[in-house]
């Protein structure tokens, strides 16, 4: 399995995937504040890696606190939260590993606990959410891979593998699922602009399972579409609101409405950690603007004028009227949303 991140005596150890897939290097972060760097550079991207991520930096700042007392922490515990949430805005993931961690805290801070007992509760918990996130892409796995054809193309927008979460990923365990059941899928992935990740990353985890894969720049899927080369497409989510419209990488929102234009299934696979029932609509997601340098330049070589104006959105909202069903590791959930959604939550309850 991909290491995407992984707990050391020394810290949090992440594979660096702006390096990827020319180099396969590492990155330690020993303090909370290098884990919300690395977040922030994207060294770890994807929503559930993001979530368990944070996890593990407030646990590597509890770790080395100078405080005496879990009352004397307490103050440093809200700052090291509060730098972590200032990260990344989109991926609610990151705000439900926060707040998870937030009321453990408050539980053991008015039951009176020892911090030495804080601090390895933290830890389990991060480790908790860690293992959790897996099973949860496998249980998603078993449930998307039933729905992808027998045979054909799926098509996938940036990365939602491995490396967007602890292991295994949601669309592309989706799709990893569905060819261990057997089906002879071939996968084309988006190039994702600016940042890549479909040609770097989910290329790569993909040829190192040996599953066959084509890198699609971003304009080309309308054509391959209609072509008849492409039978589903599966992508991953940083954010779904309650009435099931969807937050996901830029031009996620594309490749929606081409695959209805085209009667094309269009799956969202996503955690339930995922699902933000506080938000109503995706009006209401805010949408990261990243740096203009990752449009203007690439591998450090300028490529537009001086000057010139540019927009650097990171994600985009697909209307849940696009799509066909969201995988959860509770179940897979078909439209209306607002109420499947509602539903499997009181269920879980
Ligand atoms: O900007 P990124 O690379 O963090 O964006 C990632 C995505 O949009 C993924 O599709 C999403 O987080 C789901 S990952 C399982």
């Amino acid at each position: 399995m991909i290491p995407t991140l992984t707990w050391t005596e020394e810290g949090v150890r992440f594979i660096d995937q702006t390096r990827l897939p020319l180099e396969e290097s590492y990155v330690l972060a020993s303090t909370y504040d290098q884990v919300a760097e690395i977040i922030v550079t994207m060294v770890v991207r994807g929503a559930p890696a993001i979530g368990v991520s944070a996890a593990y930096g407030i646990a590597l700042g509890a770790k080395h606190t100078k405080a005496k007392t879990t009352g004397e922490f307490a103050p440093e515990f809200e700052k090291i939260c509060a730098r972590l949430a200032s990260t990344r805005p989109t991926a609610v993931n990151l705000f439900w590993a926060i707040d998870r961690m937030k009321a453990l805290f408050a539980k053991l801070l008015s039951s009176g606990t020892p911090l030495v007992q804080v601090q390895e509760k933290i830890l389990a918990e991060a480790h908790a959410m860690y293992e959790e996130d897996i099973a949860a892409c496998k249980t998603m796995g078993a449930f998307g891979g039933a729905l992808l054809p027998e045979e054909g193309g799926v098509l996938t927008h940036c990365n939602a593998g491995a490396l967007a979460t602890c292991g295994y990923g949601t669309a592309l365990g989706v799709i990893r699922a569905a060819v261990e059941q057997g089906k002879r899928i071939h996968v084309y992935a988006d190039e994702t602009r600016p940042f890549l990740q479909g040609a770097r990353l989910t290329a790569w985890e993909l040829m190192a399972d040996g599953i066959p894969t084509t890198v699609l720049c971003d304009n080309m899927a309308a054509s391959l579409m209609r072509a008849g080369k492409i039978k589903a497409a599966v992508v991953g989510a940083d954010r779904i609101a309650a009435n099931g419209d969807v937050a996901n990488k830029i031009g996620t929102y594309n490749v929606a409405i081409l695959a209805k234009e085209h009667g094309i299934p269009f799956y969202v696979a996503a955690p339930w950690s995922t699902i933000d029932l506080a938000t109503p609509t995706g009006e209401a997601i805010p949408i990261e603007e990243r740096p203009q340098v990752e449009v203007t330049h690439h591998a450090g070589r300028q490529l537009t004028p001086n000057g010139v104006g540019i927009c650097n959105p990171a994600f985009d909202v697909t209307p849940a009227k696009y799509v066909t069903a969201i995988i959860t590791e509770r179940g897979v959930l078909r439209a209306p949303y607002a109420d499947s959604l509602r539903e499997m939550e009181l269920v879980a309850s």
